[in-house]
């Protein structure tokens, strides 16, 4: 799948733990293709999700076209990308803040066959983007570790820059506080994969709320 098409991406952190599979199948049905799953390991952030046992029973029980987008909020992710990426990750993801070893862990992480993000916190700025080759650029804009936080208007500037730093060739992904309204904010600011997952799983109609937020995002 190539990296420069749109995308929202519904993370299933907000969504039935114990129905994960049907839950995602519901938002494949209404035309998701990245699935964005978020690892918290109560180290890097407070809470504790999921590991690569998971991402396999995902992997393995979703269709193929199902882009498996990895966010990994750990400590030394080196130690553990390989393992994501045998469980079936398309992508993976690190912090610049979790590890000194960013170049030698996106290198491990196309090594496994899986696409190489990179990731910064909201008090963090874009610049380690340029020093390192990437697949795709995340900007969180709520800081990391929960669902359902207000998004960070502050953050769309660094979109702009991230983008003008980065040229159109690379992702520009967003997470957090992504709704219609700010996901149409972000596509003006040039990010182009969009994660929400409040705004779909906790709503009524994950369907309908996923196209709303794809139509404002200009997917
Ligand atoms: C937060 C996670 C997000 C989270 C976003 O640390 O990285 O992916 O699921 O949740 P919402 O869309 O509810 O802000
Ligand atoms: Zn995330």
């Amino acid at each position: 799948m190539p990296l420069t098409e749109r995308h929202v991406a519904p993370s299933i952190l907000s969504a039935d733990f114990a129905d994960l599979s049907a839950k995602v199948r519901e938002v494949m049905d209404a035309g998701a293709r990245v699935i964005h799953c978020d690892v918290m390991d109560g180290h890097f952030v407070p809470p504790i999700t999921f590991g690569p046992m998971v991402v396999s029973a995902l992997r393995d029980s979703l269709p193929d076209e199902a882009y498996l987008d990895v966010h990994l909020m750990i400590e030394s992710p080196e130690k553990h990308v390989a393992e994501f990426a045998k469980a079936g990750a398309d992508g993976i993801t690190i912090h610049v803040e979790s590890t000194p070893h960013i170049d030698y862990t996106l290198s491990a992480i196309r090594e496994g066959g899986a696409k190489a993000g990179l990731v910064v916190c909201p008090g963090t700025p874009p610049d380690h983007f340029a020093e390192v080759d990437l697949d795709l650029a995340l900007i969180m804009t709520v800081n990391p570790g929960w669902g359902g936080q207000a998004f960070l208007r502050n953050q769309l500037d660094k979109v702009r820059r991230a983008r003008a730093l980065l040229g159109e060739g690379v992702a520009i992904e967003v997470d957090g506080g992504v709704n219609p309204e700010t996901a149409a904010e972000c596509a003006e600011a040039g990010a182009t994969w969009f994660v929400a997952g409040s705004a779909i799983f906790k709503s009524d109609d994950p369907a309908a709320r996923f196209r709303e937020i794809a139509s404002a995002a200009g997917c």
